[in-house]
């Protein structure tokens, strides 16, 4: 059970804002903002390397966190600027050559899609996508049919930018796991949102953010590599964090995974995700996923009432995502009008996801997303909001 009481105290934006853009980036609790400032100011007071020597105990529990979240090894965790370029270190570091295939989904996030072509375009080779099912979830069937010798790597986002779906994340490990292909799993949605396990999901790589579900600081994101898959991995950066010059001119790149990260970072933050993994392990993750259901389903069937409003998100299992229309109102001008009325909200493009969006002729829509401090307040003040926009 969710103390909302004490999470809403915990939680200073609640008193200024219905924050339902949680999907862009969540309020965070004041433990996480406490932790960031005062390891700032520590590094004001004595200077940032010194800081990080005496308080380098926090920074290594945030590897402890992010590997007791994942149910993974904290030497297989690298704490990255964000979610994207985790994702690139891992993506990058596969060379591809003419023959290869790698296969993507539908939901697949524009960032992503984008490298993938940079190395298409470069190495010839070929991205399939994967078509979605009756639901609007990744094809599991299909995809286990087009997994075949040339496919070198599968990527799946997880939970999209620009919707509810939840795709199946663990049947698509199960098959990928049968034929032998990693599988880069994009977590960046779901890391905090829902529990993940690697060892269920079957991944083979994981990246995410911190400022997310995750309740954690901006410019804070992480990548997992399982183990066995590490030292085949070549970062496409390196620096002498990720490696070591030797004496003789060579270099020997670490056997971990903070061979993905580069030398300065940003402390502060590193600490303060740390605390934010605790304080979602601490509320737990099961719980927090009751909970987004509940509030995602009470206000998708609070919208779906409206007239003029059409609800986008497609999919089996929806989460904290709901992603609407009205009729005649662009998104722009609703997500302002919310605003000025203290309700937060984005707007999503089909340049984010013209696999999704853009093959559904959406040219843009409203995404508001919740999180378990949200309380009914909120729901009714975003969904008076739009009422009054409706009309
Ligand atoms: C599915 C998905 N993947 C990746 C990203 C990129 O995350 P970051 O901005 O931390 O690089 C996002 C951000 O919205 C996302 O929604």
């Amino acid at each position: 059970m969710i103390d909302l009481e004490r999470i809403r105290a915990d939680t200073p934006g609640v008193a200024h804002v219905a924050h339902l853009n949680n999907a862009g980036a969540a309020l965070p609790p004041r433990q996480v903002l406490d932790a960031v400032v005062d390891h700032l100011r520590r590094e004001a007071e004595i200077g940032g390397y010194e800081a990080a020597r005496e308080r380098s105990a926090r920074w290594e529990h945030t590897y402890d966190a992010l590997a007791r979240l994942l149910n993974a090894h904290r030497d297989e965790i690298a704490v990255i600027e964000n979610a994207t370029r985790a994702w690139d270190m891992a993506f990058y570091a596969f060379r591809l050559s003419p023959s290869d295939r790698v296969l993507t989904g539908r939901a697949e996030y524009a960032s992503n899609w984008i490298a993938l072509k940079q190395v298409a375009d470069r190495t010839g080779a070929r991205i399939d996508v994967v078509p979605d099912d009756e639901h609007g979830q990744i094809d599991v069937a299909a995809l286990e049919r087009m997994l075949d010798a040339d496919v070198r790597l599968v990527s799946l986002v997880h939970v999209p930018t620009q919707s509810g779906l939840v795709n199946p994340a663990a049947e698509v490990g199960r098959v990928t796991r049968a034929a032998g292909v990693p599988l880069l799993l994009d977590a960046c949605q779901s890391a905090g949102q829902l529990p993940l396990d690697v060892e269920e999901l079957g991944c083979d790589i994981l990246s995410g953010t911190g400022r997310k579900f995750l309740r954690g600081p901006r410019g804070t994101g992480f990548l997992w590599v399982r183990g066995s898959l590490i030292e085949e991995l070549e970062p496409p950066l390196l620096d002498m964090h990720a490696a070591e010059w030797l004496p003789d001119g060579r270099y020997r790149i670490r056997d971990d995974a903070r061979r993905f990260e580069n030398w300065e970072t940003y402390y502060a933050g590193k600490i303060g995700l740390g605390v934010a993994v605790d304080y979602a392990l601490e509320v737990g993750v099961d719980a927090i996923w009751e909970r987004i259901r509940e509030l995602a389903g009470r206000l998708r069937a609070a919208l779906a009432e409206l007239d003029g409003v059409t609800l986008l998100d497609r999919g089996e299992v929806l989460g904290a995502t709901v992603v609407f229309d009205v009729a005649g109102v662009d998104p722009v001008t609703v997500r302002n009008r919310l605003a000025e009325r203290a309700v937060n909200v984005s707007v999503m493009e089909a340049g984010s996801a013209q696999l999704d969006f853009g093959a559904r002729g959406i040219a843009s829509a409203v995404r508001s997303s919740v999180h378990y401090y949200n309380d009914d307040r909120d729901l009714e003040r975003l969904v008076d909001g739009v009422t009054e926009l409706a009309r």
